[in-house]
This record gives structure tokens, C-alpha cells and sequence, in this order.
């Protein structure tokens, strides 16, 4: 009787002991649901990344607010973005993503034509979180619906990119400090910058 109370209290504790363990990311396999989950508006909320032109992009953006809408064939989503780079809000309307259900790919073609293929990480549903596949450097982004998150997401997020062995220096956060008028409104376009 005492060995097995002795055995449950001590338990908890041993587990409480254990180092953080990093699990390892768990991609979402697509299906039928996958595109109107992603429907509608996103906004970014942190990222970090050790590829060279992916870095540059983190650290001149300081809002980001896109949004998918169903675009011109059935796995393609048309995105218009709102993001304040080097301090300007610019407005970006012709890049779009591809969601592939057979390999649970998204492909995203940016308005310069650059291609880039990632896949979703199993989250929350109000949360995207994304890892780009198709360069081998870390990397790890988080948007969510909302544009600021809950703090036990954001631990999770950091706890992610911790696993993935980037320090608090190398991850960058948005802010709605910087937030721009979201597309609709009058605003500054300024379609020549990025
Ligand atoms: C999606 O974007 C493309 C290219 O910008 C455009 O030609 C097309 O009309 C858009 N589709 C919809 C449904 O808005
Ligand atoms: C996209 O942006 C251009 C210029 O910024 C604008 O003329 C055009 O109407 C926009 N298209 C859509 C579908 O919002
Ligand atoms: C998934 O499929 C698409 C279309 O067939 C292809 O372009 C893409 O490279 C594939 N992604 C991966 C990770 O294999
Ligand atoms: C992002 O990270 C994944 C592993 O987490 C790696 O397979 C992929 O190549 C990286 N992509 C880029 C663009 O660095
Ligand atoms: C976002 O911030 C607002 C204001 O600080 C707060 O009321 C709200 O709960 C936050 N949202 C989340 C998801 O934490
Ligand atoms: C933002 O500023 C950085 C540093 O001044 C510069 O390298 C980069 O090209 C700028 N990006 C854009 C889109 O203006």
C-alpha cells in the first residue's frame, strides 16, 4: 500500500526532473478540409530562419497581415498581403500558393515569380504555422487569425525553435505597434518595394 503511494507521488516529480524533450514536428496530411481552413485572414505573428534571403525578409518586416481567397483553378489560393517593410506599408496582391493534397505540399508563388514549398506543422486551428522545405536551412514561421497569440502558444512556438536550435536572438516578432491599414482602406501602396 505505502510502496504504491510512495511510487504514485513520486511519479510527478520524477517527470517534473526530466530535461524538455523536443518532439519532433508533426506535419498535417491534407485533405478536403485543408483549403477552407486556410481561407480567409492571417496575420504574421513570429519567424526564424538561418536561410540567407529569408532572414533579410524577418528582419525588415514589422507587420504582416495576408489573406487566402479561393483564386482561378481548385487548389489555388489567390493571397493579398499588407506588410510594413523598412517602415512602409506595402501592398502586395499578386502572389498566390498551391496546395497539393497528394504530397501535403503548399507551393507559394511570389509576385517576383520566386517559388518557394512548405508544409504545415499540426497546431492549433487558429494558428499556421509553417516550415519551408525546399532549402536546407531551420526554419520556422507562426501566423495566426489573430494578430497577437496566447502566451502558452507563443512558449510552444519559442519551445519549437528552441528544438530546432535558434536562440531568442534569432527569432523575430511582429508587432501591431506597426500595424497597417488592412487592404480595403485607403492606404500608401507602394507595389515597387519587395
Ligand atoms: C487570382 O490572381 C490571379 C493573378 O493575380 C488573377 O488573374 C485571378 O483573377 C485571381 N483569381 C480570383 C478568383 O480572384
Ligand atoms: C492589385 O493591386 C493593383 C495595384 O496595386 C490594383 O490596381 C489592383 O486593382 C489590385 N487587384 C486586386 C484584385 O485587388
Ligand atoms: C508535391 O507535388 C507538387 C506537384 O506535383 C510538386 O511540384 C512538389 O514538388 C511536390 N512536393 C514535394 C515536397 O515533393
Ligand atoms: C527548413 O527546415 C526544414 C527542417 O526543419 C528543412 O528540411 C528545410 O530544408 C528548411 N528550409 C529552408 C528554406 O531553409
Ligand atoms: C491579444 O491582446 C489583447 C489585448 O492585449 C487581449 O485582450 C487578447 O486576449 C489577446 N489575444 C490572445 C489570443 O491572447
Ligand atoms: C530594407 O532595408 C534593408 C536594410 O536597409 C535593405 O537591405 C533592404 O533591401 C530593404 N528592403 C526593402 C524591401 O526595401
Amino acid at each position: 500500500m505505502l510502496a504504491t503511494l510512495t511510487l504514485l507521488l513520486g511519479l510527478p516529480l520524477a517527470l517534473a526532473t526530466e530535461p524538455p524533450s523536443c518532439a519532433p514536428l508533426v506535419a498535417v496530411t491534407f485533405d478536403s478540409t485543408t483549403i477552407p481552413q486556410l481561407l480567409g485572414q492571417w496575420f504574421f505573428i513570429a519567424g526564424a530562419s538561418r536561410y540567407p534571403p529569408h532572414l533579410a525578409e524577418l528582419r525588415a518586416v514589422t507587420f504582416e497581415a495576408f489573406s487566402f481567397s479561393p483564386g482561378s483553378h481548385e487548389n489555388e489560393l489567390n493571397i493579398s498581403e499588407i506588410i510594413r517593410m523598412n517602415e512602409t506599408c506595402v501592398v502586395r496582391n499578386s502572389s498566390r500558393t498551391q496546395v497539393f493534397q497528394h504530397n501535403s505540399t503548399l507551393v507559394h508563388v511570389g509576385d517576383n515569380g520566386v517559388v518557394s514549398m512548405a508544409r504545415l506543422i499540426q497546431s492549433d486551428k487558429d494558428l499556421l504555422i509553417l516550415n519551408h522545405i525546399n532549402i536546407d536551412f531551420p526554419n520556422l514561421t507562426l501566423s495566426a487569425r489573430t494578430p497577437n497569440v496566447s502566451k502558452e502558444h507563443m512558449e510552444e512556438f519559442k519551445a519549437q525553435l528552441q528544438c530546432l536550435g535558434f536562440t531568442e536572438e534569432e527569432v523575430f516578432y511582429t508587432s501591431t505597434e506597426h500595424a497597417c491599414p488592412l487592404p480595403g482602406g485607403e492606404d500608401n501602396a507602394d507595389p515597387q518595394l519587395g
